[in-house]
């Protein structure tokens, strides 16, 4: 049996997501996993709220919580809309896991037992207001090059001049808005990433059919040396992994915790061992995901993720698991995304721009938002949201082509027919010819979806879908059946037959309509056509089914207005 390990981008814990987020890696991620689990593989489908850093202490000090607190009810809201989404993962898990801070401790250790770490002695700004040190993005000050006001410690937003905080006129902190600050010398590790070049060249020179999105992004950062410069991994932060050296202190290191891009990819295989601790299984259980010695040599294993992270997955990450010298398990294949944009603009957590998720589950069932989005998914280039879109695609897609079909055929049969499918006449000629296109077709979306092309995938699926109207339109049992009622029968149990094989093949896009559907058909459940006309002919006739109620609703005019207005100036 195939073994499929999927990972998603770990959500940064702070404040709800928009629909961009979800786009971006988690919802692609899960019709993957759906299909290998429909297919037949074996699935391990991880993800996690990824809890550390300077955003989430203050995110936590905005909300006047203490930020462990702030966090656990964080990953809950998370977890009560990932589920809303009906998102599959196997594991929701936390970086701030018990399990994590042992991975993370374990892997420093190994890397600077492998001589791979290094302590620097750097400056930095101290805020004697705010009590800590300010990573450079919260400091503030008028920008030396262009006199704009708000330039930022790294950066300045207006004249785009790389900085450093020292180099501001009248700096501040951004969290207290003091300029009572001074720089104070600190050591951290580095990690030597330099040292690993040759590696991890090769490494990704070995990879077959990434996309060029993941690859030219991987190569530009190895080759223009950018990204491959030696790498601060701690901080003087309080909230995190506190440094350690496996089990060991490390002198010097005292009150310093890992830097959050260090501890959060770990937290994709911490993640799965808590999983294995929620079923009470023990280490083999997860290990055999992630150690090539405990049996992880045969597992495929497909990353997720928006393409701003595809540099910490192709070379940090792959160098803490490569540099432990330990036999752990890499990615096989990294499946990136552009962006989502917002009605001609972005989406903005701060300036509350979008579709928020709590919101967009309040207005609409989660396959409504799971369709569009995944028909729109920004595979090869951004791609916008606008509310007129969204309310075609629904009304066109959904409620006319697969939700009238299944309506048209249910109802008819029930009519005509009584409680059960009916088991008279014969499949002829065009039952044969809507066969052949549909074994054709099948293979196409199976074919996309091994090759994670997903909105080439939904575009057969709809295909898949037209062709039931098109076969329901000329074969017109309604009219048919007057004269020749075994004719008519034979037309709509092969009607009846695309229900359930409607149902399956669309269950990773559209889980919970494909539910309603299979249901309402009483077949015992999905089962992946592997053979288009035995699928066909699943129901001989006699068996009971129901009508499903209105598996979609049009979205009027007026509808969408109101949910523009809904959607407007949110406050994060
Ligand atoms: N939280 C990050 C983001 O939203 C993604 C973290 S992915 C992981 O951009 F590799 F760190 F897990
Ligand atoms: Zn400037």
């Amino acid at each position: 049996m195939q073994r499929t390990l999927i990972t998603s981008a770990l959500p940064y814990i702070n404040g709800i997501k928009h629909m961009g987020n979800l786009v971006g890696s988690q919802l692609p991620s899960d019709v993957y996993a759906r299909f290998c689990r429909a297919t037949g593989h074996e699935v391990m489908f991880i993800c996690a709220t990824d809890e550390h850093g300077t955003p989430a202490e203050l995110a936590a000090a905005k909300a006047g919580r203490p930020v462990a607190e702030y966090c656990a009810e964080m990953h809950k809201v998370q977890a009560r809309l990932a589920s809303g989404f009906r998102l599959s993962f196997d594991h929701f898990g936390r970086t701030s896991s018990d399990e994590n801070h042992t991975l993370t401790q374990h892997f420093a250790g190994r890397l600077a037992d492998a001589g791979l770490i290094r302590e620097v002695l750097e400056e930095q700004v101290y805020s004697n207001a705010d009590g800590r040190f300010l990573p450079d993005r919260y400091i503030e000050g008028t920008c030396p090059n262009c006199s704009y006001d708000s330039a930022r410690g790294d950066q300045c937003e207006n004249c785009t001049k790389q900085l450093d905080p020292t180099d501001l006129i009248n700096p501040r902190s951004v969290i207290s808005g003091s300029g009572d600050l001074e720089v104070r010398e600190t050591k951290h590790l580095f990690l030597r990433q330099s040292a690993m070049r040759r590696q991890l060249d090769e490494w990704i020179d070995n990879q077959i059919g990434w996309p060029v999105l993941t690859t030219s992004i991987a190569k530009k950062w190895l080759h223009d040396g950018e990204g491959l410069q030696d790498r601060g991994i701690t901080r003087d932060l309080d909230w995190g992994v506190p440094v350690r050296r496996g089990d060991a202190d490390w002198p010097g290191m005292e009150n310093k915790v890992f830097y959050v891009w260090f501890d959060a990819p770990i937290g994709y295989i911490a993640a799965t061992a808590e999983w294995a601790a929620v079923k009470g299984l023990g280490e083999d259980a997860w290990q055999r995901w992630w150690r090539t010695d405990k049996g992880a040599e045969d597992v495929r294993y497909v990353q997720f993720m928006g393409k701003d992270n595809v540099p910490f997955h192709t070379l940090s990450f792959p160098s803490t698991l490569m540099g432990s010298g330990e036999p752990w398990k890499l990615v096989d294949f990294i499946k990136s995304f552009n962006y989502l944009t917002y009605d001609g603009g972005q989406f903005s957590t701060s300036m509350g721009r979008g579709v928020f998720q709590d919101q967009a589950l309040g207005l609409l069932p989660s396959d409504y938002w799971r369709w569009w989005l995944l028909t729109h998914v920004p595979e090869t280039s951004d791609s916008e949201f606008t509310w007129e879109n969204f309310q075609a695609t629904v009304n066109k897609d959904l409620a006319d082509v697969l939700g009238n079909f299944v309506s048209r055929v249910t109802k008819f049969c029930r009519s005509r027919f009584g409680k059960e499918v009916p088991s008279g006449g014969t499949y002829g000629a065009t039952e044969e010819t809507v066969i052949a296109e549909l074994t054709t077709r099948v293979a196409t979306y199976q074919k996309h979806m091994e090759a994670i092309e997903i909105r080439k995938a939904a575009n057969e699926l709809r295909a898949i879908w037209v062709a039931g109207n098109e076969y329901l339109h000329s074969a017109a049992p309604w009219a048919v059946f007057k004269k020749d009622a075994a004719t008519a029968a034979a037309t709509i149990r092969f009607a009846m037959n695309l229900i359930p094989f409607y149902a399956t093949l669309s269950e990773p896009f559209i889980p919970d309509a494909s539910k309603t559907m299979i249901t309402a058909m009483k077949c015992g459940g999905y089962v992946w056509p592997k053979d288009v006309a035995a699928a066909l002919g699943r129901l001989a006739g006699g068996e009971g089914f129901e009508v499903p109620e209105h598996l979609f609703t049009k979205i009027s005019d007026d509808d969408r207005e109101a949910m523009k207005a809904k959607c407007t100036g949110q406050e994060a």
